[in-house]
C-alpha cells in the first residue's frame, strides 16, 4: 500500500513531510494527503468537519470501538468521544485515530455536561441550546431511524457489545433511535450500526456537490 519516494525535485512548503518525500509513504491516507505531515492532514480536515460528534461507552473495553472510529474519520466528524474506560481497543482503528479529535468522559455525566455546553454561539445555526445527545440502539420505546430528522449537530451515541447503552445514558439522550431489522437477529454488530447511523446523518446533512 501506498507510493514509493518522490520523484522529481521536491516541493517546499511547510504541510509537505521531508521523510515521506524520500522515504515514500505508505500510510493509510487519501491520495490528495500523501506525504503531507500529519499535523497539516489534521488542519485540513479541521476547516471542514461536519457537526456530527460519535460517541461510545466503553465499559468493556470493545473490540469494535476501532471501527467505529475509522468511520468516524471517512466521514470527518466533529470529534469522537470515549465514554467509560479511557483506554480503547485500538486494533481495527487502522490508525485513523490520529487524524481526529478524541474526548475522554470518565462518567456519562461528563457526557453530560460537555454536551449541554457545546455547540456554537448563542445566534449561531446550533448554538446557545447545547448539543443533543441522540441514543443508536433497538430499545423499548425507540423510533426508526430511517424516518427519523437527524439534528444537524448531535452527538450519536452507540452502545457495545451485550449490554448496549446503559441506563444512564438512555435517560440523557432527547431520542433513542434504531436501525430497523428484518431477520432473526437480537441485534446487528456495533461498528456496523455505528456505519449505518453516520451515514443516515451524512445522507440528511452532507454537502455531496
Ligand atoms: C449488541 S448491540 C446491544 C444490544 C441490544 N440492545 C439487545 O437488545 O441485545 C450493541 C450496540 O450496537 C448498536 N446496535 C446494534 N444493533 C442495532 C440496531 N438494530 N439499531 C440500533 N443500534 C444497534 C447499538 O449502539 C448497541 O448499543
Amino acid at each position: 500500500m501506498g507510493v514509493g519516494p518522490w520523484v522529481g525535485d521536491l516541493p517546499s512548503g511547510d504541510h509537505w513531510d521531508p521523510e515521506l518525500l524520500t522515504g515514500g509513504d505508505r500510510r493509510n491516507v487519501e491520495d490528495r494527503y500523501r506525504y503531507w505531515r500529519l499535523e497539516a492532514i489534521v488542519a485540513d480536515l479541521d476547516t471542514r468537519r461536519h457537526p456530527v460528534h460519535v460517541a461510545v461507552e466503553n465499559w468493556g473495553h470493545d473490540f469494535n470501538i476501532g471501527s467505529v472510529i475509522r468511520t468516524a474519520n471517512a466521514f470527518n466528524v466533529a470529534a469522537f468521544h470515549i465514554v467509560g474506560r479511557r483506554r480503547w481497543n485500538r486494533r481495527g482503528a487502522m490508525v485513523t485515530d490520529r487524524y481526529q479529535h478524541e474526548v475522554h468522559h470518565p462518567t456519562v455525566a461528563d457526557l453530560v455536561a460537555w454536551a449541554a455546553g457545546a455547540g456554537g454561539a448563542e445566534g449561531t445555526e446550533d448554538g446557545g441550546r447545547g448539543i443533543p445527545l441522540i441514543g443508536i440502539d433497538n430499545l423499548p420505546g425507540s423510533r426508526p431511524l430511517e424516518t427519523h430528522e437527524l439534528p444537524r449537530a448531535c452527538v450519536l451515541v452507540f452502545g457495545q457489545e451485550g449490554p448496549g447503552l446503559t441506563e444512564e445514558v438512555r435517560a440523557s439522550c432527547e431520542v433513542i433511535l434504531h436501525i430497523t431489522q428484518f431477520g432473526s437477529t437480537r441485534s446487528i454488530n456495533a461498528g456496523a450500526a455505528a456505519a449505518i447511523a453516520m451515514h443516515a446523518w451524512v445522507r440528511q446533512h452532507a454537502d455531496l456537490g
